[in-house]
C-alpha cells in the first residue's frame, strides 16, 4: 500500500518536472515569438496610410502592451500571442500587410467596413488556426488565393463587397468546417465548382451579384444543411429542379436575374424565395398554389416573371409573410378584402405594373407593420381608404396611375388620415381621377415628405403656399392639371428640390426670381401655364439643372444670357411658343451637352449665331416661326449628330449650304417659308422628299425631281458654291484663325497670282488672269529652308508652312506644298482655289497667289 503511495508521489513530481521543464522551454520560445507578433503588427499598421480615426495610435513601441492594442486580443493560454484582429468599420485605407500571417496563433480576422485594397495576401493560407475571415466591405482586387484551401480550421468566410475578380477557387471546397461562404457583389467570374458539395456543414451560399457562368453544380443539392443560398444577379442558367429539391432545410433561396428555368421545389422551412426576373415556372406561368404550403416563408419575390392569371388563395395562408413582390407581372383578379388579416406581418407589399382592379382593401390596416405599400399602374378603383393612416410605419405609399376616385370632400378624407403617418416620405398619387381641391390638411402630412405626386388629376385652387414646410422635398410633380393662381414664392425655400413639374396648368403672374435658389434642382418644368413677363436670370444658379421646358407660356422679353450658361443642360432647352424677342445670344454655345433645343414660335431675330456650332451634342432644333433672317451659319456643320433641323417661317436667305447633305443622321429639314435661293442640293436629307420641306422659297432649283422644283439655269453657278462649302469644313480645322494671307505654291513652277485684298471681298477674278511670281529661293528663305518649326500641319496632299515674309503689308503668310505623287493632289489644289477665291470667313485664310 505504501509502495503504491510512495509510486504515485514519484509519479506525481515527475509530471511536475516534466511540465516544468516543458513550461520553461514555451516561454523561451514565447518571447521569441511574442517579439514576432508585435513586429508583425507594427508591420500591418506600416501598410495603413489613412486611419482618420487614430484607431492605430496605440499601435507603438510605447509601453502599452500589444495585447491592449486597439482591435487586438491575445489567447487565455497563450498570453503573449494575438488570437483576434477585429479593426472594422474604422474607415482604415492602405494594404492588407501579409505580415498578418506571422500571427500564427489568429483564430479571427475581422477587417470588413474599411477602405482596404490592393490584394488578399496568399501567406493568410498558412495561418492553420483561422477559424473566422472577414475581409467584406473594402476594395480589395485581384483574385481570391486558392492557398485559403490550407486553412483548414476556417467556418466563416467573407469577402463580400469588394473587387475581387477570377474564379471561385476550387481548394475551398477542402474546408470541411466552413459554414458560411460570403462572396456577393464581387466581379467573380467562371464557373461555381462542383467540388463545393463537399462542404457538408454549409449553412449560407452567397454568390450574388457576380458575373458567373454556367449552371448551377448539380453538387450544390447534397448541401443538405443549407439555409440560404443566394445566387441572384449571377448570370447562371439551366433548370433549378430537381438540383435544389433535398434542400428541406433553406431558409432563403434567392435566384432573381439569372436564366434559370423549372419549377420551384416545396421546401417547408423557406422564409425567402425570391426569384424574380428568372422565367421560373415558365410552363404554367402561373403562381404556383404549392407556394402556399411554404407556411414559414417571409419573404417571397416573384417580380418580372410574365405570370399571368390570379393570385392563388393559398398565398394568403403565409401568415408568416413580410415581403410580398409581385411587380411586373400580368396578374389579374383583386386583392382579398382580409388580406390585411391574413398577411398580419406584412411589411412590404409591391405589386406595381400588373392588371389587378377591384378595392384597396381597407383591411391592410390590420398589417400594421406595413411600411410601402406600392401598386402603382394597375387597375384599382373606388376610393382610397382613410383607414391607411392607421399604419403607423407607412413611408412609402404608391398609388399612381389607377383608377381611383375622389369626387366629393369626403372621398379626400385618406389625406387627413395620413396625417399620422408620421415617416411617410412617398406619397405618389398621380393620374387618378382625384378631383376638387387639395384638402387643407395636406400641409399636415409628414415633414419627412421626400417625394409627392398629384400630377394628371383634375385638382383645381391653388398650389398652397404651407408646401414650403415640406423642407426635405426633392420631388414635386402637380403638372396636368387645373391649378390656378401664382408659384408660391415660398417653394424656393424647398432647397432640397431636384424634379418640379407645374406643367399643363393654369397657373399665371411671372416666375419668381427666387425659384432660382433651387440650386439642386435637376429637372424644371414649368410649360403650358399662362406665365408672363421676363425669364428670371437667376434660373442660372441652377447648376445642375439638366432639362428647362418654360415652352407654351408668354413669357417676354430677351432670353438671358446667363440661362444660356448651363453647361448643365443634357436633355432639352424648350423656350417654345412664347413672346421672345430680340436676337438669340452667342452664349448658346455654351450649351455643349444639350440634345434639343427648342426656341421655335416666338419673335426672336437677327442672325443664328455661329457659336451654335459648339453645341457639338444636339440632335434636334427648332427655330421656326420666328423673324431670324441671314444665311444658315456653316458652323451648323459641326453638329454632326443633328437628326432635325426646322428653320421654316422665319427670313432666312441664300444658298442651302451643302454640308447639310453631309451630315450622316440628318432625316427631317424644315426650310420651308423663307427666302433661299440657288441649287438645292441631292445627297443626304435631300435625296428623300418626305424628310425635306421647301416650300415656300420661291427662288429655289433643281432638287430630285420629287421635290418639283424649278430646273436650274446655270450648274456651273450652284457646282461652285457646292465645293465651297466642303472646303471650309476641311479648312478651318487645318489652317484656324492665325493668319491673315495665304500664299499657294505649287512645286514644278506653277506660280500663279491673283490679287485679292479686303478692301474688295466679293471681286470676282479668273485664275489665270494674274499671276504674281514669287521665287523658290524667297520661299526657301522664308520658311528658313521648309524648316520643321515652320512646319503647321500635314495633309494627304501636302504639308503647310508658315513663312516670314513681306508680301501686300501682311508679314507673316502660309505656304502650301503639293506632293504631286499623291493621286489627285494637283485637282483638289485647283478646286481649292476655285472655292476660296470666293470665300470669306474670319477663320479662314485667304489666298495671295
Ligand atoms: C514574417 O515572417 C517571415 C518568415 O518567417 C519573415 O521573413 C518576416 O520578416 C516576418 N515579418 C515580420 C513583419 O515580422
Ligand atoms: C521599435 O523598437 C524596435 C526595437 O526596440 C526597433 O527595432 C524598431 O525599429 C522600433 N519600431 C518603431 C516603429 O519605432
Ligand atoms: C469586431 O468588433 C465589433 C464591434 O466593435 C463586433 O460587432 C464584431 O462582432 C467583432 N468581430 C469579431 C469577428 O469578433
Ligand atoms: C497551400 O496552398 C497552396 C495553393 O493551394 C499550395 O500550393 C500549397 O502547397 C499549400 N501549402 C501547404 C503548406 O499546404
Ligand atoms: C469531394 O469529395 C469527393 C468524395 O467525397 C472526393 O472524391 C473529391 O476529391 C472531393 N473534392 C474536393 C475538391 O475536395
Ligand atoms: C462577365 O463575363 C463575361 C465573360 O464570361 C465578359 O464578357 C463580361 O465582360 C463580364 N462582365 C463584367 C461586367 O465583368
Ligand atoms: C435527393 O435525395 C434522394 C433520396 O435521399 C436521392 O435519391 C437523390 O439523389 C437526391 N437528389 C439530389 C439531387 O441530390
Ligand atoms: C390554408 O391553411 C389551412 C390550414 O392552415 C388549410 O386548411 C387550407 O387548406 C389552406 N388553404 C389553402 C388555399 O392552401
Ligand atoms: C389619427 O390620430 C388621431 C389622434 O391620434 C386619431 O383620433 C385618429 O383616429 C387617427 N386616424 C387614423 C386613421 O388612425
Ligand atoms: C430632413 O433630412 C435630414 C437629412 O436626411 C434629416 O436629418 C432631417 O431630420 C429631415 N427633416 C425632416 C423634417 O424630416
Ligand atoms: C434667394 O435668392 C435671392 C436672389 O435671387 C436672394 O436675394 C435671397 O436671399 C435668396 N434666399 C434664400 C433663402 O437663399
Ligand atoms: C400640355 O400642354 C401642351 C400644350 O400646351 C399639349 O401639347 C400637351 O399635350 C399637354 N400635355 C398633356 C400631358 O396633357
Amino acid at each position: 500500500m505504501e509502495g503504491f503511495f510512495h509510486a504515485l508521489f514519484f509519479l506525481i513530481i515527475l509530471l511536475h518536472v516534466i511540465s516544468t521543464a516543458r513550461r520553461a522551454a514555451t516561454a523561451a520560445a514565447g518571447i521569441k515569438q511574442a517579439a514576432a507578433d508585435r513586429a508583425a503588427l507594427l508591420s500591418f499598421k506600416s501598410l495603413v496610410d489613412d486611419d482618420p480615426f487614430r484607431a492605430l495610435s496605440s499601435w507603438n513601441n510605447g509601453s502599452l502592451h500589444y495585447c491592449r492594442w486597439r482591435g487586438v486580443s491575445c489567447g487565455r493560454r497563450h498570453p503573449d500571442r494575438v488570437t483576434a484582429l477585429n479593426l472594422t468599420s474604422l474607415d482604415l485605407a492602405g494594404f492588407v500587410s501579409p505580415s498578418v500571417a506571422n500571427l500564427t496563433f489568429l483564430r479571427r480576422i475581422d477587417l470588413s467596413d474599411n477602405k482596404l485594397d490592393g490584394y488578399i495576401p496568399e501567406e493568410l493560407g498558412s495561418l492553420r488556426r483561422l477559424r473566422y475571415l472577414d475581409l467584406s466591405v473594402n476594395s480589395l482586387r485581384g483574385t481570391i488565393p486558392s492557398s485559403l484551401g490550407n486553412c483548414s480550421n476556417l467556418q466563416v468566410l467573407n469577402l463580400a463587397n469588394n473587387k475581387l475578380n477570377g474564379e471561385i477557387p476550387p481548394t475551398l471546397s477542402r474546408l470541411s468546417g466552413l459554414r458560411d461562404i460570403l462572396l456577393n457583389q464581387n466581379m467573380l467570374q467562371g464557373t461555381i465548382p462542383d467540388s463545393i458539395g463537399n462542404l457538408s456543414s454549409l449553412l449560407v451560399l452567397s454568390l450574388d451579384n457576380n458575373n458567373l457562368s454556367g449552371a448551377m453544380p448539380p453538387s450544390v443539392g447534397s448541401l443538405l444543411s443549407l439555409k440560404t443560398l443566394a445566387i441572384q444577379f449571377t448570370s447562371l442558367t439551366g433548370t433549378i429542379r430537381p438540383t435544389l429539391t433535398n434542400l428541406s432545410s433553406l431558409k432563403e433561396l434567392g435566384l432573381r436575374g439569372n436564366n434559370l428555368h423549372g419549377e420551384i421545389p416545396h421546401f417547408a422551412e423557406l422564409l425567402f424565395l425570391s426569384f424574380q426576373d428568372c422565367s421560373v415556372n415558365d410552363l404554367s406561368r402561373s403562381i404556383p398554389i404549392s407556394l402556399g404550403q411554404l407556411s414559414s416563408l417571409e419573404n417571397l419575390i416573384l417580380g418580372m416573371n410574365y405570370l399571368t392569371g390570379e393570385i392563388p388563395l393559398s398565398l394568403y395562408n403565409l401568415s408568416s409573410l413580410k415581403n410580398l413582390e409581385l411587380a411586373n407581372n400580368q396578374l389579374e383578379g383583386t386583392l382579398p378584402s382580409d388580406i390585411g388579416n391574413a398577411l398580419p406581418n406584412l411589411q412590404f407589399l409591391h405589386m406595381s405594373y400588373n392588371q389587378l382592379g377591384g378595392r384597396i382593401p381597407a383591411s391592410l390596416s390590420n398589417a400594421s407593420e406595413l411600411r410601402h405599400l406600392e401598386i402603382t399602374v394597375n387597375e384599382f378603383h373606388g376610393t382610397i381608404p382613410p383607414s391607411l393612416g392607421a399604419l403607423q410605419s407607412l413611408s412609402r405609399l404608391e398609388l399612381a396611375v389607377n383608377r381611383l376616385e375622389a369626387r366629393t370632400p369626403s372621398d379626400w378624407s385618406f389625406i387627413t388620415a395620413l396625417t399620422n403617418c408620421t415617416g411617410l416620405r412617398v406619397l405618389d398619387v398621380g393620374c387618378n381621377l382625384l378631383q376638387g381641391m387639395l384638402p387643407k390638411s395636406l400641409v399636415n402630412l409628414s415633414t419627412s415628405l421626400l417625394y409627392l405626386t398629384f400630377y394628371s388629376s383634375q385638382l383645381s385652387g391653388i398650389i398652397p403656399a404651407e408646401i414650403r414646410k415640406f423642407i426635405n422635398l426633392t420631388y414635386l410633380d402637380m403638372g396636368i392639371n387645373n391649378f390656378r393662381g401664382t408659384i408660391p414664392i415660398d417653394i424656393s425655400h424647398l432647397w432640397q428640390l431636384q424634379y418640379l413639374d407645374l406643367s399643363n396648368n393654369t397657373l399665371s403672374g411671372e416666375i419668381p426670381p427666387t425659384l432660382g435658389n433651387l440650386t439642386r434642382m435637376d429637372k424644371l418644368y414649368l410649360g403650358s401655364n399662362e406665365f408672363e413677363g421676363a425669364i428670371p436670370r437667376t434660373l442660372s444658379n441652377m447648376l445642375v439643372l439638366e432639362l428647362l421646358n418654360l415652352s407654351n407660356n408668354r413669357l417676354s422679353g430677351s432670353i438671358p444670357q446667363e440661362v444660356l450658361t448651363l453647361s448643365s443642360l443634357t436633355n432639352f432647352l424648350d423656350l417654345s411658343h412664347n413672346l421672345l424677342n430680340d436676337s438669340l445670344p452667342s452664349e448658346v454655345g455654351n450649351l455643349i451637352n444639350v440634345r434639343e433645343l427648342d426656341l421655335s414660335n416666338n419673335r426672336l431675330s437677327g442672325e443664328i449665331p455661329d457659336t451654335i456650332g459648339k453645341c457639338a451634342i444636339l440632335e434636334i432644333l427648332h427655330l421656326e416661326n420666328n423673324l431670324f433672317q441671314g444665311s444658315i451659319p456653316p458652323s451648323i456643320s459641326n453638329l454632326r449628330g443633328l437628326k432635325k433641323l426646322d428653320l421654316s417661317k422665319n427670313f432666312y436667305s441664300g444658298q442651302i449650304p451643302a454640308f447639310l447633305d453631309e451630315l450622316p443622321d440628318l432625316h427631317y429639314l424644315n426650310l420651308s417659308f423663307n427666302s433661299f435661293e440657288g441649287r438645292v442640293p441631292m445627297k443626304g436629307v435631300f435625296k428623300n422628299a418626305s424628310e425635306v420641306s421647301l416650300i415656300g422659297n420661291s427662288k429655289l432649283c433643281g432638287g430630285i425631281p420629287e421635290l418639283h422644283l424649278l430646273k436650274c439655269t446655270s450648274d456651273a453657278f450652284a457646282t461652285k458654291h457646292h465645293s465651297d462649302y466642303k472646303l471650309r469644313v476641311i479648312l478651318i480645322p487645318i489652317c484656324g484663325a492665325i493668319l491673315c494671307l495665304i500664299i499657294i505654291i505649287c512645286l514644278l513652277g506653277i506660280h500663279h497670282l491673283i490679287k485679292n485684298s479686303q478692301r474688295k471681298p466679293q471681286s470676282r477674278f479668273s485664275l489665270r488672269n494674274r499671276h504674281a511670281k514669287v521665287s523658290y529661293d524667297e520661299l526657301l528663305r522664308a520658311t528658313n529652308g521648309f524648316s520643321s518649326d515652320n512646319l503647321i500641319g500635314t495633309g494627304s496632299f501636302g504639308s503647310v508652312y508658315k513663312a516670314a515674309m513681306n508680301y501686300e503689308n501682311v508679314d507673316t503668310v502660309v505656304v502650301k506644298v503639293l506632293n504631286l505623287q499623291q493621286h489627285g493632289a494637283f485637282r483638289s489644289f485647283m478646286s481649292e482655289c476655285e472655292a476660296l477665291r470666293s470665300t470669306r470667313h474670319r477663320n479662314l485664310v485667304k489666298i495671295l497667289t
